[in-house]
């Protein structure tokens, strides 16, 4: 039986997923605006990815005998400066995530929830990733500036992303 300190932090993480998904939704729609299909569809596998994240929390919450209640969803933010604004923000919105992993993986450990512990390990090295590619795009895009065959190079490598849920 989940203890109700590590239910509460179990479904505040449920929305900050929501928050993650309802925010990169919303930056999907800036790509589109200013015509960059590719940067969209790189967003749309990041939309996914972040659904599926909160659903991991919330039938672990339910696996484990507790429940599950929902919150409001945040008003995202809708324009950005730039394609490296936008990254910018999704590098700083990932370690803002990771600095929520690593409090409820304390909390596991300071309630002594093994079965927690293990579950968000997953989390943690997801996170490792998250920021390693966000950042490799935020290198580019620094490195492109204002070049526009590079932004469109760019814009072709993220239209080849393919969402694969098994793959995670
Ligand atoms: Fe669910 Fe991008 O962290």
């Amino acid at each position: 039986m989940l203890k109700k300190k590590l239910q509460k932090a179990l479904n505040d993480q449920i929305n900050a997923e929501m928050y993650s998904s309802y925010l990169y939704l919303s930056m999907e729609s800036y790509f589109q605006s200013i015509s960059l299909g590719g940067f969209a569809n790189w967003m749309r596998g990041q939309v996914q990815e972040e659904l599926m994240h909160g659903m991991k929390f919330y039938d672990f919450v339910v696996e484990r005998g507790g429940r599950v209640t929902l919150d409001a969803i945040a008003k995202p933010e809708a324009e950005w400066k730039s394609p490296l604004d936008a990254f910018e923000a999704i590098l700083k919105h990932e370690q803002h995530v990771t600095s929520l992993v690593n409090d409820l993986v304390n909390l596991a450990i300071s309630e002594k929830d093994h079965a927690t512990n293990i579950f968000l390990q997953w989390f943690v090295s997801e996170q490792v990733e998250e920021e390693a590619t966000v950042g490799g795009i935020v290198d580019r895009l620094r490195l492109i500036k204002d070049n526009p065959s590079g932004l469109f190079m760019l814009d072709a490598e993220l239209s080849k992303r393919v969402f694969d849920p098994a793959g995670e």
